[in-house]
């Protein structure tokens, strides 16, 4: 998956112009702190972080300071370096990996070093599941072992469902967000992300990240990286935020038009890790007897078979009962066969519009396929849930309905909007692996002041993909990143288990680390049938993959436990220099 940006000279000169904008706007603000005036405008403008942020940080370093210290790392409380970790994407992958690691933090005692954590796609659905403790921290046995619990019935998904579906937004992104929350995580939080907002610092900071479509699709690099915080949502480069109780609210022109209620974590997680909601996607699964152009008639059939697929799976990991099981195997069975008959000659004999008609057909028979076998079923709990399943999901597919979210930009008068934002009253926020796989825009420059970012690497695709995207962005953006030698680049095949990208002034130190690697792959073969063995679009992985993980997850962060203390005693005696410098 690609970064696409065009006239990147344009744009970094206009974003110069901007930031000299913004600077100017956030002295005017800055002068009026303290007037009410100011805190009536619901949409925030500024480079700076949210004084709740800036409370909770902190606060955080005082938790920070005890774990550095008591690691014999000196610091002072002035002198807190800003500590985060930045996990990928990666779909269970790395939601699971992304829990043995933290595990091992705790166990090291090197938990409480870190001020933040950022993740994407995959890992915000572990830290969605983790952060309903308010305090996961010192309970991560805990959250492993639930991990490997009975999880969430099926019944109690579809009591959800029910519920939601009554809802003027309801659509796909619900259905995600239920699937990967009971199905992978095995739990079901319906809280509020503002809740966290009061609690205290237990825990690292979380930031949550997606992109927005429109402009990822056709608009300006400043209008894509969005971030999720329990205080404010917004866009990282446009500095321009909305309290996170008011994400989803009606806005024009910066005025709020309509207050709704926020939205819960259930959905929010089907936002942010939703590659599926995206058209990209689909490449990997053409079936190999296509021999046309693959047009929208043909993504919108390999859509709905992609969708269908993953419902059904992840709906599987929500039931014990073996006859239900099997089933729902017959199904995929039936499906998979449906798809993967070999058409090509008929295809080939028919022109673009008849193909489009075909493909049409093919997509109703997908779903006619589903229905039919939910009328097979025996009389039961198991038909009863499916059935309400298949008449909420089905006609959603068909529509290809995926959550908008109220745009908060929407007509608001200023300069730095892109019209992809301006013009249009829903944004469409997406998997932000699409993007770039690691939270690394949300952490980037002067804001949140990173020393040092701690990244193991859980993506799919070729290794270091994620940092060489991110030196570009940064590049783009103008801010500072680490310099990644060409060198390393051509370990992808097998990489290490740990690199240190070093940081100098103001860039932040980078220690990546992958999470399948020449500790515990013995040849790049072994290594790449391990990415294979543990590919993201697959069905839940078993109790025993699950275990592997996180296991190999844990022992990747022991193995490297020195490292990643001398990067933390140096990003302390940087923090203390540029303190005094
Ligand atoms: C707010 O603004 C008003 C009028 O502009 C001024 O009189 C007042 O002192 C200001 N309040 C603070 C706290 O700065
Ligand atoms: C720790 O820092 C203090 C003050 O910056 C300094 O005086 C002291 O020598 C340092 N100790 C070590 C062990 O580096
Ligand atoms: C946060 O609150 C919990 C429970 O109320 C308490 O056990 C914990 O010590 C508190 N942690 C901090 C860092 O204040
Ligand atoms: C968040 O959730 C709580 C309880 O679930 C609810 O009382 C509150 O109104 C919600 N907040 C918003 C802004 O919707
Ligand atoms: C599909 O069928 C055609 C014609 O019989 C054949 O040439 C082609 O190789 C087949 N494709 C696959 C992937 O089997």
């Amino acid at each position: 998956m690609q970064t696409q940006t065009g006239n990147t000279g344009f744009w970094v000169t206009l974003l110069g112009y901007y930031l000299i904008i913004c600077r100017v706007l956030v002295q005017a603000a800055d002068n009026m702190e303290g007037n009410t005036t100011v805190l009536e405008k619901p949409i925030r403008h500024s480079l700076s972080l949210c004084p709740g942020e800036q409370q909770y940080v902190n606060r955080r370093k005082e938790v920070v300071l005890k774990g550095l210290n008591s690691l014999q790392i000196n610091c002072t409380a002035d002198t807190v370096p800003h500590i985060t970790l930045l996990a990928s994407g990666g779909g269970q992958r790395s939601a699971v990996s992304l829990v043995g690691f933290l595990y091992q933090l705790e166990k090291e005692a090197l938990l409480d070093t870190l001020l933040y954590i950022g993740g994407v796609s995959g890992s915000t659905w572990s830290m969605a599941y983790l952060y309903s403790d308010p305090q996961w921290s010192s309970n991560m046995d805990e959250a492993v072992s639930l991990l490997s619990g009975p999880g969430v019935e099926l019944e109690q998904a579809v009591a959800w469902l029910t519920e939601k579906s009554k809802d003027e937004h309801f659509s796909l992104t619900d259905i995600w967000g239920l699937l990967t929350s009971a199905g992978i995580m095995k739990q079901m939080d319906p809280r509020n992300l503002s809740e966290e907002a009061s609690r205290n610092v237990t825990n690292p900071y979380p930031v949550y990240c997606a992109v927005e479509k429109h402009c990822f699709s056709h608009g300006p690099l400043e209008g894509k990286w969005f971030e999720v915080t329990p205080h404010e949502a917004g866009f990282t480069e446009l500095n321009l935020f909305v309290e996170t109780s008011l994400f989803g609210s009606k806005f024009q022109n910066g005025e709020l038009m309509e207050k709704k209620p926020e939205m819960d974590m259930v959905r929010l997680q089907g936002i942010l890790g939703c590659a599926l909601a995206h058209e990209d996607v689909i490449r990997e699964m053409i079936p190999l007897w296509f021999n046309v152009p693959i047009d929208d008639a043909a993504k919108e059939y390999l859509h709905v078979y992609n969708v269908l697929r993953n419902v059904i799976t992840l709906t599987s990991s929500t039931i014990k009962d073996p006859t239900a099981l099997s089933e729902l195997d017959r199904l995929q069975k039936t499906l998979h066969d449906m798809v993967n008959h070999n058409e090509s000659v008929l295809l080939q004999s028919l022109g673009p519009e008849e193909r489009k008609n075909l493909f049409q057909q093919w997509r109703y028979g997908l779903v006619g396929a589903v229905e039919t076998w939910g009328q097979s079923l025996d009389d039961g709990d198991f038909k009863t849930s499916v059935a309400f399943l298949t008449k909420q999901v089905l006609p959603l597919i068909l529509k290809w309905e995926w959550g908008t979210t109220s745009n908060f930009l929407y007509q608001f008068q200023d300069a730095s909007v892109p019209d992809c934002l301006q013009s249009k009253e829903q944004f469409h926020l997406i998997d932000a692996g699409l993007l770039i796989n690691v939270a690394y825009p949300a952490f980037l420059g002067d804001k949140r002041d990173i020393d040092l970012m701690i990244a193991p690497e859980f993506s799919a695709g070729t290794m270091f993909e994620t940092l060489t995207l991110a030196r570009d962005y940064a590049a783009q953006v103008k801010k500072p990143f680490p310099q990644i030698d060409n060198k390393v680049l051509e370990e992808s095949d097998w990489p290490r288990d740990c690199y240190v990208f070093e940081g100098k002034e103001k860039e932040p130190t980078i220690i990546y680390m992958p999470l399948f690697n020449r500790q515990n792959c013995k040849d790049a073969e072994e290594f790449k049938a391990k990415m294979k063995e543990f590919s993201t679009f697959q069905r839940p992985f078993s109790q025993e993959k699950i275990d592997f993980l996180l296991d190999t997850a844990k022992t990747n962060m022991k193995n490297n436990r020195e490292i990643l203390l001398r990067e933390m005693n140096k990003a302390a005696l940087r923090r203390m220099n540029k303190m005094m410098g």
